[in-house]
């Protein structure tokens, strides 16, 4: 494998910004694609089959353009839905983003968590499973907001997103059966975490918010531990569709290492 081979990060939007930030910190020296499907976005509105279908046969063209050392799924919708049918069709390894209920599971006190994701995610065998795994003994009161990723991507373009997004999606998982116990809420989504002082502000200081990232970041800095990266490396945005990049979306891509753009 060449130094300089990259590690190809993709989500939906601009939600993988928030495991790329951990992955920075975790592994500096590593050469990064971040890959976002604007002109799919959003995934957690779409079928099983139609998100399946896109993230494998994107990842697929992807992986032969870019050459990747290793792909990771920087989106929960994504990952609970395609995991495995990308790892059956590419040869690198994947690391995906699952819902991060493990941790959530061993910090609650009052026994009863929250869970924010996209409609598709939360819908997901994947989530049932990792529910019955680690959290069989707490109450995990899952809620759908796409509303939220929408009022992520405009905060990245540099809109204030309206702060009633997200006092009303707050609202609607307080008043679930049990909603009022809620100690830990996990973002389950990679888009949310971008919203994290606004979401920590609705909830309460008291309320502790977990998300993936800095596993993911780990689980690569595991994987690819015996591996040279290139130092003179430049890393590069590329998105699917007519989006055109606004100036707050540039700045925050610039923030985040990613200096070449181009359309994919
Ligand atoms: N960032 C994606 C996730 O983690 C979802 C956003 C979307 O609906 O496309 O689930």
């Amino acid at each position: 494998m060449k130094a300089s081979s990259p590690i190809l990060l993709f989500d939906s939007g601009v939600g993988g910004l928030t495991v790329l930030r951990e992955l920075r910190a975790a592994l500096p020296q590593a050469p990064v694609i971040y890959a976002a499907d604007f002109a799919g976005l959003p995934y957690g509105t779409k079928s099983e089959a139609q998100i399946a279908a896109r993230v494998a046969g994107l990842l697929g063209r992807m992986s032969e353009r870019y050459k990747p050392r290793l792909v990771c799924i920087a989106c929960n919708t994504a990952s609970t839905i395609a995991l495995g049918m990308v790892r059956d069709v590419l040869e690198v390894p994947i690391v995906g983003t699952v819902p991060a209920i493990k941790p959530a599971a061993s910090i609650t006190r009052s026994g009863t968590i929250g869970l924010l994701g996209t409609e598709a995610t939360i819908r997901q065998t994947y989530v049932d499973n990792l529910e019955a795994e680690f959290a069989s003994d707490k109450t995990l009161l899952r809620l759908a907001a796409p509303e939220l990723v929408e009022a992520a991507e405009a905060k990245l373009r540099g809109d204030t997103p309206d702060p009633a997004i997200v006092t009303q999606a707050i609202e609607r998982l307080r008043n679930l059966p049990g909603g009022d116990a809620i100690d830990t809420v996990v973002l389950a989504c990679t888009h949310f975490p971008l919203l994290a002082d606004e979401l920590s502000e609705a909830l309460g200081k008291d309320v502790k918010l977990v998300d993936g990232a800095k596993g993911i970041a780990r689980r690569i800095v595991t994987i690819t531990e015996a591996q040279e990266f290139d130092p003179d490396h430049s890393d590069r945005f590329v998105w699917t569709g007519k989006t055109e990049i606004s100036q707050g979306l540039g700045d925050i891509l610039r923030e985040h290492g990613l200096r070449e753009w181009q359309r994919f």
